[in-house]
């Protein structure tokens, strides 16, 4: 059965660092495992809470503020063909009751570029961040993309954002910076730190 209740806080208030206090807490049973098409379909309703927990909390995700369930289903709806038909894979943290946490790696496309992906809907419920959960699902990503023979990732991110502090944390390289890449939710606009991580394929 996963924890309940309150989460540790992690400091000084950050517009990155805002955390729901209550919901379900990441604990070392959450499992890190593929979601195919046919349960991400099943699972929608759980797949939106997390996109819209994040954009509530002021994530750069893409989408601006008053986000709604409705737009999170169809965001992942839209996901579904290409999970499918093996274009993308999707990884989720499961406390055993819900999901927690989402992960996509997309494979580029281009003849030129087969050893290459693309990391992206990196989120963790705000109920179960800091312990862990974003790291573990950082390395099974990294994992499946070294399996499928792409040793090239990439990335952007908020820069100073949470995203931010976890890939430099877990080995990512900075490429540079785009100031007023993207708006928040809220309506600023924000830089963006674009990232690189290179894989050892002998790892495999
Ligand atoms: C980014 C995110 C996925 C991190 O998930 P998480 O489960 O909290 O991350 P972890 O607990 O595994 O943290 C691993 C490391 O990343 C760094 N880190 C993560 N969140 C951080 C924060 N808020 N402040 C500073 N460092 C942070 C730390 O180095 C941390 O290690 P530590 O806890 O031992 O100090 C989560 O904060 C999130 O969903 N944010 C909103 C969505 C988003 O911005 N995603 C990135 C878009 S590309």
């Amino acid at each position: 059965m996963a924890k309940r209740g309150k989460k540790r806080t992690s400091g000084a208030a950050q517009p990155w660092s805002r955390e729901a206090t209550t919901g379900p807490a990441a604990t070392p049973q959450t499992s890190i495992r593929a979601l195919d098409a046919a349960e991400a379909q099943a699972r929608l309703g759980e797949l939106s809470d997390i996109l819209v927990d994040a954009v509530a909390l002021g994530a750069s995700v893409n989408f601006m503020a008053g986000f709604s369930t409705d737009e999170g289903r169809a965001f992942w709806r839209n996901q579904l063909p290409g999970i499918a038909n093996g274009e993308k894979r999707l990884f989720v943290g499961d406390d055993g009751e819900r999901l927690v946490a989402t992960v996509m790696l997309t494979f580029a496309h281009q003849p030129n570029a087969p050893h290459r992906a693309e990391i992206s809907k990196m989120l963790v419920l705000s109920s179960a961040r800091r312990q862990g959960l974003g790291r573990r699902l950082l390395t099974t990503v990294e994992q499946a993309a070294r399996a499928a023979g792409r040793t090239l990732l990439m990335l952007d991110t908020e820069t100073g954002s949470a995203g931010d502090m976890l890939y430099r944390s877990c080995g990512w390289t900075e490429i540079g910076r785009v100031p007023g890449h993207a708006f928040k939710p809220g309506g600023r606009l924000a830089e963006t730190t674009l990232f690189y991580k290179k894989l050892d394929s002998s790892e495999a």
